[in-house]
């Protein structure tokens, strides 16, 4: 048993009241107990042992991690370290993706080769396109960027050597690459355009915008403010640590699936309005609500807990969301160059209410990162459709990071939870005339 400062032991004890026994656990890292410690807690030796249930995993730890660290009360999140202010303020998208999959910046030259190799990766097999094509003209961009991850993974069937360092960076760098590419063709599709396809001398904010929204031959030349509003987008979605998504990411991993697939589920995960959809539900919301009279009905239903006051929220942030923050500062400055998305005001009112009314006060509610992200896309041209994807491309840096780190991490295994059975026990067959 180790020792704290004080001399105390760093342990816990817990005795059972069923039959009076005591037992020590170790405390890990400050405030950390092993689940498989419990199991040790048994009345009889045959019994299974105790188990702790932690429906949704609101209090349970899946994995030490070195990737992303937040404080949720004291809204807070960095990147390796790094305050999330600093690398919005000062980095570029690619490197807080090197920062995030390597944990150090890069220098000049490791900037470099990093760039080169993505822009290298950035062309799809033409299939893809022939895949795509098989979708309904008003088939979800999420929908259709799912389907066309999974199939990725059956052009890199090499992926599946998921305990090859070399062939994991390679698959990496391809991700990396490519998602602006699918992203950017299922937005044409989705409008029905023709696919422009990658131009590897732009950068990546500036090759993406190129492909969603070139019209004809001319040189299309990005609004710098718009370019950097992206990368900005992109660097504050680009890691999360244990969410949802990620988690599904660690799972569908954990049984060693090629990336594609794995990062297929991921997103499958982030597609929902709790989660990564929550952006395309705040800007439907904003639309529905309509105009500043309306807000005050709205509010009382989300009161009377008829529906959410989507964008809030977070199992998390027990205070304002670093991110949105950041992404309302970003919000101005885009409006300056696309004027102003008539949404705004509407979404200022309703931050405002809430950050005064006792419901919203109580439980913590304060803006997250969806809150404002889709007021923005929607004033650069994106159809409330590409939300989710735009935050899926950026996030795939993120999954990678963490995936890869399951994987070197000696402790982890199949992801594999228990449950609490509580069905009928042992029964007989009932043939079909005897039944009802
Ligand atoms: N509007 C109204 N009430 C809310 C909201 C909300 N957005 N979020 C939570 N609550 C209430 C909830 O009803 C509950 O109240 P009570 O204690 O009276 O039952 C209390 O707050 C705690 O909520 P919870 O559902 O137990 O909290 P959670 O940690 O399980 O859920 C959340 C977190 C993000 C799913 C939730 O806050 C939510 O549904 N927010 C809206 C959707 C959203 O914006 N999601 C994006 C999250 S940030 C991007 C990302 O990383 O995914």
């Amino acid at each position: 048993m180790g020792e704290s400062g004080t001399g105390a032991r760093n342990s816990l004890s817990i005795r059972d009241n069923r039959n009076g026994k005591e037992y020590e656990l170790d405390i890990l890292d400050g405030e950390v107990v092993r689940a498989m410690d419990l199991r040790q807690i048994r009345l009889d030796p045959d019994d299974f042992g105790m188990m702790a249930y932690d429906p949704a995993y609101t209090n349970t730890a899946s994995t030490r991690s070195r990737i992303t660290d937040i404080d949720g009360g004291r809204g807070i999140l960095r990147y390796r370290g790094f305050p999330i202010e600093q690398l919005a303020d000062r980095s570029s998208f690619l490197e807080v993706a090197y920062l995030i999959l390597k944990g150090e910046l890069p220098t000049e030259d490791e900037l470099a080769g990093f760039t080169h190799e993505v822009t290298f990766h950035t062309y799809t097999h033409e299939n893809i396109l022939k895949l795509l094509d098989g979708f309904r003209y008003d088939a979800h961009t999420m929908g259709m960027m799912i389907s066309s991850v999974a199939a990725l993974s059956t052009f890199y069937p090499e992926a599946k050597q998921v305990h090859d360092p070399e062939n994991r960076w390679i698959q990496i760098v391809r991700l990396v690459a490519k998602m602006p590419t699918l992203a950017a063709f299922c937005y044409r599709h989705h409008r029905g355009l023709p696919y422009v396809y990658p131009e590897n001398q732009l950068a990546y904010s500036a090759n993406f915008l190129n492909m969603l929204f070139r019209i004809g031959v001319t040189e299309y030349e990005p609004n710098p403010v718009l370019e950097r509003a992206l990368d900005i987008l992109f660097i504050l979605h680009a890691d999360h640590e244990q969410n949802c998504s990620t988690t599904a990411m660690r799972v569908i991993g954990s049984s060693q699936t090629d990336p594609y697939s794995s990062l297929a589920g991921a997103m499958a995960a982030l597609y929902g309005p709790l989660h990564g959809g929550a952006n395309e539900a705040v800007l439907r919301m904003l639309t529905e609500i309509g105009s500043l009279e309306n807000i005050p009905e709205f509010m009382e239903s989300v009161k009377r807990g008829e529906r959410r006051l989507m964008g809030f929220g977070h199992r998390v942030y027990k205070a304002y969301d670093p991110r949105a923050s950041i992404i309302k500062q970003t919000a101005h400055e885009v409006f300056q160059v696309t004027g102003k998305n008539p949404l705004l005001d509407i979404a200022l009112e309703l931050e405002k209410i809430a950050l005064n009314e006792d419901y919203f006060v109580a439980r913590n509610l304060y803006p997250n990162v969806d809150f404002y992200s889709g007021l923005i896309y929607q004033a650069m041209g994106f159809p409330v459709e590409m939300f989710p994807v735009l935050f899926a491309v950026p996030r795939t840096v993120g999954w990678l990071a963490q995936w890869q780190e399951m994987l070197e991490d000696r402790e982890q295994k199949i992801a594999r939870p228990r449950q609490v059975y509580e069905g009928s026990g042992e029964r007989d067959y009932v043939s079909m005339d005897a039944r009802g």
